[in-house]
């Protein structure tokens, strides 16, 4: 039993079967609406969520099976004090496959030592959130037609972002990608990825002016800055608005850079810049339901 915890769980071959998966469901949806007939997700999810949580529980529906869990720790015996190790071990005996969103980094993994059935990471804390990166590789590589070459500018907070360590971490293992990395000095990418990075030749610029390399990019990948990852309020308030993207900025980047944010957007993205055809961040949403759905065909062997 294989459980994802991790984007480096899965080797370049296993996601280029998951995004090609995708795109033969995305051009024929109706071939699957029985694949996953008298399967069972569970969706334990201990943080907000819209995104994951909905696209996995409609992936679900759309091949067949069938969704049961909570959509807070309240409503759950969590809020008991039952732990996370007790939870999946019951939740096992109902479901064929957990999908399980925690505030708490690494809270994925000590699932997956007690779960008798595979667990998917949905988000845990700061850390990782390795389906985030499958729909934005399906998105990247559905809308540039490839996952090399590429210039990638990752902006926001590049520090708590596990949207951006994730993707980091999985587009290392593609040739020619090279990343700038704009975020105030406060909020910049952990060192232990700067590190990897390095060790790997990764060509990556910190910069902390988006305005100076917008032009540069194939790829913005605009992130929040989360209040619920900062200890102090004040902090969150100076560096919450540190980023904006609008249409004066839009004008200084490429006609075909495209624009992707893993949502929720607060502030960062002006709603003017939706219209403009490079905004691709609903479309991401779309493609995140589909790869759900290869995902758990691949990991249930259905
Ligand atoms: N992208 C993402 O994780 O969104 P949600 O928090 O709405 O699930």
């Amino acid at each position: 039993m294989k459980h994802l915890i991790d984007p480096m769980d899965l080797s370049v071959e296993e996601i280029d079967g998951i995004l090609d998966l995708a795109k033969k469901i995305i051009a024929s949806p109706k071939d699957y609406a029985h694949k996953c007939q008298g399967k069972k997700l569970a969706t334990l999810f201990y943080e907000p969520s819209t995104r994951t949580r909905l696209s996995f529980e409609a992936a679900m529906w759309e091949l067949g099976g069938s969704v049961l869990g909570f959509s807070s720790a309240d409503a759950s015996s969590a809020a008991k004090g039952e732990s996370v190790a007790d939870t999946v071990r019951t939740v096992s005996c109902y479901a064929d496959i957990i999908a399980m969103r925690h505030p708490k980094e690494g809270a994925a993994k000590v699932a997956s030592l007690y779960s008798k059935i595979p667990v998917i990471n949905a988000g845990d804390g700061g850390h990782q959130h390795p389906t985030q990166t499958l729909t934005d590789l399906l998105t990247i590589r559905s809308l540039k037609g490839r996952l090399g070459t590429m210039t990638l500018g990752l902006c926001g907070d590049l520090k708590f972002g596990r949207t951006v360590h994730s993707l980091i971490r999985a587009l290392m293992r593609y040739e020619n990608v090279e990343f700038y990395l704009i975020s105030p000095q406060e909020l910049k990418v952990p060192e232990y990825i700067r590190e990897a990075m390095r060790q790997k030749n990764i060509v990556f610029h910190e910069v902390e002016r988006l305005e100076t390399v917008i032009g540069e990019l194939d790829i913005l990948y605009m992130t929040r800055v989360q209040r619920e990852r900062f200890f102090n309020e004040e902090d969150y308030i100076r560096l919450r608005d540190s980023y904006i993207l609008d249409m004066e900025k839009m004008a200084l980047a490429k006609k075909d850079m495209i624009v992707m944010h893993p949502l929720p957007r607060v502030n960062e993205i002006s709603v003017e810049v939706d219209k403009d055809p490079r905004a691709k961040y609903f479309d991401q949403v779309l493609y995140g339901k589909y790869v759900r759905m290869a995902l758990m065909m691949t990991m249930l062997e259905v």
